[in-house]
């Protein structure tokens, strides 16, 4: 079995797999650097990670950043970025980032969105006037936005839509953009074009998803479609058969998806990347992720709790001032900072770094092949032990 591959752009070398679960350590080669993974994406959707400099996401150990391509294109546009010499420069973001496509944007964004087999009709939040982002368009975007990744334009419905024709022609019709995306690719030389597996819960059209674009070799594969408010059980069944399916040497990643519990159950499942905007947004509702579960800071029985937002966290805000961090208490973020813009930077900068570090420990313990006890002490930490 092949455990790595390379690309002009891209090489990923598997290091480690669990010998219980579906779960692989590898590393992933960008232009812009080596990533870790499995790894979670921070979503900076305007090139710009709300809360967060650059320097400031660096430092959290994100070497992957996520931009769209919808918001780009709007602001500062095609022309301004080509001038500029792509996001890289506008951004002073010296690591890796992955563009989305920008049809997911729109769909879920604009209620007025309608798709065709030319691409996606919608009318621009400015003033009105019709667009169209066809896969042409959106790739041509992306080829000037310089990403390190760059996504198909796939044609994505709720999830739990029931109407199965809909679904079919969705799944089909991202098979033929997948092409139209592939034809017009500019520079593969410099940037990884990644598919989007589509098909919704039905796991014949995900089956055949599956065959149709990994016959089509793009360097990196995705799950989409999913974290649309489908139940647990269905979402594992999906990841779970297309990760069957899909050639082992190269990265899988699941899109949307962020809550802890999902990613390290989908590391499980043969998964190696993800990406979600809650992390940073619950942030600025004044919610830290922890080991134990996620606090709202805003709360009055944080008042007097002189502790660090995670104990067992390395950030800087939780890191104690003789360690050299900040040594950020929770009765701080509630009296002072959680109606100030500094507790949404606090928050959003642990927010990130929580995840980031817990991705590392995933990848230790699959490094040492004790994942499944990984995974057990995790839960019983999040909630509980189940067993008493
Ligand atoms: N983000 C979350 N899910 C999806 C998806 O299915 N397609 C795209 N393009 N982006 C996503
Ligand atoms: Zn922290």
């Amino acid at each position: 079995m092949s455990t790595s591959s390379q690309s002009a752009a891209l090489k990923f070398e598997i290091l480690a797999r669990c010998s219980t679960t579906k779960a692989r350590a590898s590393i992933l080669t960008l232009p812009h650097g080596p990533v870790p993974l499995p790894i979670f994406q921070p979503v900076a959707t305007q090139a710009s990670l709300k809360g967060l400099t650059p320097v400031q996401l660096a430092q959290t150990g994100c070497n992957l950043c996520l931009n769209n391509t919808y918001h780009l294109g709007l602001k500062p546009g095609q022309e301004t970025l080509e001038v500029i010499g792509g996001a890289h420069v506008l951004q002073g973001w010296k690591g890796n980032i992955l563009t989305d496509s920008g049809g997911f944007q729109m769909v879920s964004l604009l209620e007025l969105a309608k798709i065709t087999e030319e691409g996606v009709c919608f009318s621009s939040p400015h003033d009105g006037t019709p667009m169209l982002l066809t896969p042409e368009h959106s790739i041509s975007l992306q080829n000037t936005i310089g990403s390190d990744i760059i996504m198909q334009l796939d044609d994505v419905i709720v999830t739990t839509s029931p109407d199965a024709v809909r679904m079919k022609e969705a799944m089909q019709r991202s098979i033929r953009w997948l092409d139209r995306c592939i034809a017009a690719h500019k520079r593969p030389e410099k940037q990884n074009l990644f598919c989007i597996i589509q098909g919704g819960l039905d796991l014949e059209m995900r089956k055949i998803c599956c065959e149709e674009m990994a016959r089509r070799d793009t360097p990196g594969i995705a799950i989409g479609g999913l974290s649309g408010g489908e139940d647990k059980v269905s979402y594992c069944q999906v990841v779970d058969t297309c990760t069957d399916l899909l050639p082992q040497n190269k990265p899988r990643y699941v899109m949307g998806v962020g809550y802890p519990e999902d990613l390290v159950v989908s590391v499980a499942l043969g998964a190696d990347m993800f990406d979600c905007v809650w992390p940073t947004r619950t942030a600025r509702f004044g919610n830290a992720i922890t080991a134990t579960g996620n606090l709202n800071l805003r709360h009055a029985s944080f008042a007097n709790d002189f502790t660090p937002i995670d104990a067992d966290c390395s950030c800087e805000c939780c890191r104690s001032e003789e360690k050299g961090g900040l040594g950020i208490t929770r009765a701080y973020i509630y009296h002072v900072a959680s109606k100030e813009t500094a507790g949404a930077h606090l928050l959003t900068m642990h927010n990130v770094h929580y995840l980031l570090s817990l991705m590392g420990k995933v990848r230790a313990a699959i490094i040492e092949d004790r994942y499944p006890e990984f995974l057990r002490s995790y839960f019983r930490k999040a909630y509980g032990d189940m067993q008493k």
